[in-house]
């Protein structure tokens, strides 16, 4: 590798800047409000875990099995960083045992070794929520519609919701055992890379892009012709509340998702805006037998996953602008050395005040400085000179439509809060 190679950020994982990082600001700041008003809080687990910790959500699954950037520490511990967030927050509940219902949303960075394309990095973010230890349907429901309203929210229209039920433990056998016939009946001449998945998991058959596949999973026996009564019963009321809610859904027998822990309700969206292999833009599902297999009380689970970074390229690709600059006034220096503290002292002030203040640094001409405030994005400039300084005043401009007018230095706060308002002065 060259040197200018090495210092480089490494193939499939990216920086996000300004501007850009503007709008996962905004993206954030809008999935943290929802997930407040459906009563979640914010969980930070930490991005290593016990490599067990991971094997647990699939040992069979590619994530786990094939991506998962694993380590040995100093102290010959063998850690995995993590995958998906789903693993980290149940072995949280697992450690701290907090009363059920437990309600956490996340933001985090997730760890793969997958093949970098636009979509699909090597380092990705989620934003996430976990609502473990209830086993009702309207929690199902909950869940999903805090992601579309999200969606929504965003201004991603085009997001379309599929659903499916991976049945309950009861009927799982019965089902697996049906696909393994069904696929070593029809698919022997697919040779041994697909015999070994039939193997070890017949359902991660169902969600394999392999084109010669395709055929034999098209002819497979579905999920939801297998399920018990109760799980019928269970997906049904859980169709029943999106619809009460006005949240449209179509019915995906064929998603079965990537991970092993997936019982019951599972769900996706999905973008026409994102190119085709990675149009998820989040999905997530129930995984209530989880929280027992890491050792704690028997613990329903539901809760999804959404890419950020495939949230912003369906924003980009729907058109949707990235919100302004940041920038609320840009203040322009006319006194120059002689004014001392006066200008840093303004700006500090409106910062107090709540403002978001820019200026130019380094002592530059009144010309140049007029430039950096023109490019800031900020709506307004103030500019402190002699003249207005001998008045106590500073002069206040639009910097969209050049307008100008003198306000006095001691309403300038009131000023610029009536003129953020929108109300006329
Ligand atoms: P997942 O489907 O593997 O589920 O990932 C969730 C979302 O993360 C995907 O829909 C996609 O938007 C994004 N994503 C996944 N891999 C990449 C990648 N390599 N590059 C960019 N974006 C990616 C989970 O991780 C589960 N933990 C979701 C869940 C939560 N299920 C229950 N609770």
């Amino acid at each position: 590798m060259s040197r200018d190679d090495l210092f480089r950020a490494p193939k499939g994982v990216h920086d996000v800047l300004p501007p850009e990082s503007g709008r996962w600001t905004a993206i954030v700041a809008r999935f943290a409000e929802r997930a407040r008003r459906y009563g979640y809080g914010l969980a930070i687990t930490p991005m290593f875990e016990h490599i067990e910790v991971f094997q647990r959500v699939g040992e069979h699954t590619d994530v786990v099995a094939k991506e998962m950037y694993e380590l040995t520490d100093k102290g010959g511990r063998r850690l995995g960083l993590r995958p998906e967030g789903t693993a980290s927050v149940v072995r949280a509940y697992v450690q701290h045992r907090p009363t059920p219902p437990w309600k956490v949303w996340y933001v985090a960075p997730n760890f793969r070794y997958e093949r970098a394309q636009k979509g699909r990095y090597r380092q990705h973010w989620q934003l996430g929520v976990e609502a473990l230890g209830v086993a009702d349907p309207d929690i199902d429901v909950e869940v999903i519609a805090l992601l579309a309203g999200f969606y929504r929210d965003l201004g991603l229209t085009d997001a379309r919701l599929l659903l499916n039920s991976m049945g309950d433990a009861a009927t799982r056998p019965e089902f697996v055992a049906a696909l393994r016939a069904h696929f070593v009946a029809h698919g022997r001449a697919l040779g041994p890379e697909f015999l070994e998945r039939v193997e070890a998991n017949p359902l991660r058959v169902l969600d394999a892009k392999v084109p010669d596949w395709q055929d034999v999973i098209e002819s497979a026996p579905q999920l939801t012709e297998h399920l018990s009564d109760a799980a019928a019963t269970e997906f049904e009321a859980v169709q029943a509340g999106l619809r009460a809610l006005g949240i449209d859904f179509e019915l995906a027998p064929r998603l079965v998702r990537g991970f092993d822990y997936y019982t019951a309700t599972t769900f996706e969206f999905q973008s026409d805006a994102l190119d085709a292999a990675q149009n998820a833009l989040g999905g997530g599902g129930r995984y209530d037998g989880l929280a027992e297999e890491m050792g704690g009380p028997p613990t329903p689970g539901i809760g999804f996953g959404s890419g950020l970074e495939r949230i912003v390229l369906a924003l980009e690709a729907s058109g949707v602008p990235a919100p302004a600059s940041g920038t609320d006034v840009f203040v322009v220096d006319g006194l120059g050395a002689e004014g001392g503290t006066t200008v840093g002292g303004l700006v500090e002030a409106l910062r107090s005040d709540g403002f978001a203040v820019d200026r130019a640094y380094g002592g530059r001409s009144v010309k140049a400085q007029w430039k950096v405030a023109d490019r800031s994005g900020a709506p307004l400039a103030v500019m402190v000179g002699r003249d207005e300084l001998t008045r106590d005043a500073v002069a206040v401009k639009d910097l969209a439509s050049g307008e100008q007018v003198e306000v006095p230095r001691s309403g300038l706060v009131a000023w610029l809060v009536q003129r953020r308002e929108g109300r006329a002065v």
